[in-house]
């Protein structure tokens, strides 16, 4: 790689000299030296936003990172791209994924600048910031803004949002009253940063670290500690240190490093998207993510962290535990330690240097772990015969074998409408099915939680196995079967369940099923009216249901996947 600094990437007028003497003297106007305006450029991607409370703290990580690059030779120029602000976005921030990994990718290509540090970390925005510099193929870093601290109510720790679930649930069920549930409002997210527990956002922190991309040690640091703002400034220093140092993507994010990302994903007890998200950001180098692979590695790899929802702490107990570091030191014998980081390091020389602190408190030995196998599992059989995702090491293992009647929900409306009517025909022992809240259905929208009926949550029901074609966020809990693949608006065989149907759900034998003949459901597809995919007559709404995968590609767009300019 050529140090070209503001000379990359010219305007294209006819006559390059003219492009760099114009872009030169357009510059000057922001005051800057002849000196610096010569320097290699680290761009630096930022995702702040009045819409997104998980990045306040941008503005001080972005002075940070252009401290470490001025320190190394390097001119710091920051650039806004879309944000992803998890709760503020309809119907889904999933549905904007894709959109926001092409204008990092784009603003990456075309503007001038040897190399990136990515600064985000909102569930949807640290994938898609990574889809994008991945795919633009220039050296980066990626540096998260770190997850929240707790807060309190009446004694206990509260964090985002496994504790808001929690408390929804005993309001639902009136353990708790109105007022009661409007003070917890206000203690469960109480710092900036992303979710304080082992959410979607934290999962993803934990999986850039292991694949390499961000600088080791830094996935845990809560978002308000002085060293993450350490964290921004070596990882500027380090942007320059890449420059021409010829240690691209493809040398880093090997299949190897993949592989190791999905062993830390089962040892966390990680969140169902995230695997969703890691297809996607290894479909952008053309490595592939098998399900049944999946299955073995979640056989193999337990459970070491003792985090909600999985377990009872928060991210800042892991950051005082240790981090990933103590991760990945107690899952060294099964991982690739050839894998590379952004610092050049091996994996293998990377835990040979480290001190050496783990608390096991929250991070357990290998041989004596939190939950002896990995927290998620793959699902197939004619409901899903590409597959779909439980979450095991969050679930009722009573739930795991048996066989019930299924209770559906057409829609998200339908589900909404009815689910808390008393003449609902349910039992604790069903199994709800909601249809057509897949990825071309609605976005895949985070609904896969549905609620427990009202009148079961009054008469104190806690679980019930629960069936779509939806995800579920990071932070949630309950015997909830994800991703069926594929989707009811795809052909998928979800669509053709009926209410009184009968499915069979064994973990064990990795199985779900609907019990009912191949005539019948053939006779049900004849009879059925065209899928439930979303219309959209232009713009992104059409050019995402007309492009958007299924989740077992990663729910990218067909024509992103892959390698190429
Ligand atoms: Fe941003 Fe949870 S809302 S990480």
């Amino acid at each position: 790689m050529t140090k070209k600094g503001l000379a990359n990437n010219l305007t294209n007028y006819g006559d390059p000299d003219f492009s760099l003497y114009l872009r030169r003297s357009f510059a000057r106007s922001m005051g800057y030296s002849t000196e610096m305006l010569a320097r290699p450029v680290v761009g630096i991607a930022t995702a702040a936003s009045g819409f997104n409370n998980c990045h306040r703290t941008t503005p001080d990580l972005v002075e940070a990172v252009k401290r470490g690059v001025i320190a190394a030779g390097g001119l710091p120029l920051d650039f806004p791209t879309i944000s992803l602000g998890e709760v503020f976005l309809n119907p889904t921030s999933m549905m904007f994924r894709n959109l926001m990994s092409m204008d990092v990718e784009e603003m990456i290509r075309a503007q001038p600048m040897d190399s990136v540090v990515l600064v985000g970390g909102c569930d949807k925005t640290l994938p898609a910031q990574l889809m994008g510099a991945v795919s633009a193929a220039l050296p980066f870093v990626y540096l998260a803004v770190g997850p929240m601290m707790t807060g309190r109510y009446q004694g206990e720790r509260m964090g985002a949002c496994t504790d808001c679930r929690r408390f929804w649930g005993q309001y639902r069920s009136g353990a708790i009253s109105k007022s009661e549930i409007d003070t917890v409002e206000g203690t469960l997210a109480v710092t900036a940063g992303t979710c304080a527990v082992m959410g979607t956002a934290s999962t993803m922190s934990c999986i850039a670290e292991t694949l390499g991309v961000s600088l080791p040690g830094t996935a845990a640091i809560p978002a308000v500690h002085a060293d993450r703002l350490r964290a921004a400034e070596a990882s500027g220093r380090r942007a320059v240190e890449l420059i021409g140092a010829g240690l691209t993507v493809d040398k880093i994010i090997t299949p190897g490093a993949v592989e190791n990302a999905l062993r830390v994903l089962l040892a966390v007890g990680g969140s169902t998207n995230a695997i969703v998200h890691l297809t996607a950001i290894a479909g952008r180098l053309g490595i592939e993510i098998s399900l049944a692979r999946l299955n073995e590695l979640s056989d193999t790899t337990p459970v070491l962290v003792d985090l909600k929802p999985t377990g009872e702490n928060y991210m800042e107990d892991l950051f005082a535990a240790g981090g990933v570091g103590a991760i990945l030191r107690q899952l060294s014998p099964v991982l690739d330690l050839e894998a590379r980081s952004v610092t050049g390091e091996t994996l293998g020389e990377r835990l040979a240097a480290d001190l050496g602190y783990a608390d096991p408190a929250i991070v357990r030995p290998f041989a004596e772990p939190y939950q002896p196998v990995g927290g998620l599992v793959a699902l197939y059989g004619n409901l899903a015969p590409r597959g779909a995702i439980l979450k095991r090491a969050a679930a009722d293992p009573e739930l795991f074998e048996g066989e019930g009647r299924a209770v559906v929900f057409s829609s998200l409306d339908d589900l909404n409408e009815r689910i808390d009517r008393d003449d609902l025909d349910v039992t604790p022992d069903d199994y709800l099915v909601l249809q057509n809240a897949g990825p071309k259905a609605i976005g895949m929208p985070e609904a896969g939680y549905l609620p427990i009926p009202g009148k079961l949550a009054r008469a104190g029901v806690k679980d019930m196995v629960r069936i779509s074609d939806a995800r579920m966020s990071g932070t949630a809990f309950g015997t909830i079967v994800l991703h069926v693949t594929p989707e009811a608006a795809d052909g998928g065989a979800l669509g053709l369940v009926e209410n009184g149907d009968r499915i069979r759900l064994s973990v064990a034998e990795r199985r779900l099923e609907l019990v009912v003949e191949d005539a019948e459901l053939a006779r049900r597809r004849g009879a059925k009216s065209d899928d439930a995919a979303m219309v959209h007559k232009r713009g992104y709404g059409k050019l995402f249901v007309d492009h958007v995968l299924q989740a077992d590609q990663g729910c990218d767009f067909d024509f992103l996947r892959g390698v190429g300019a």
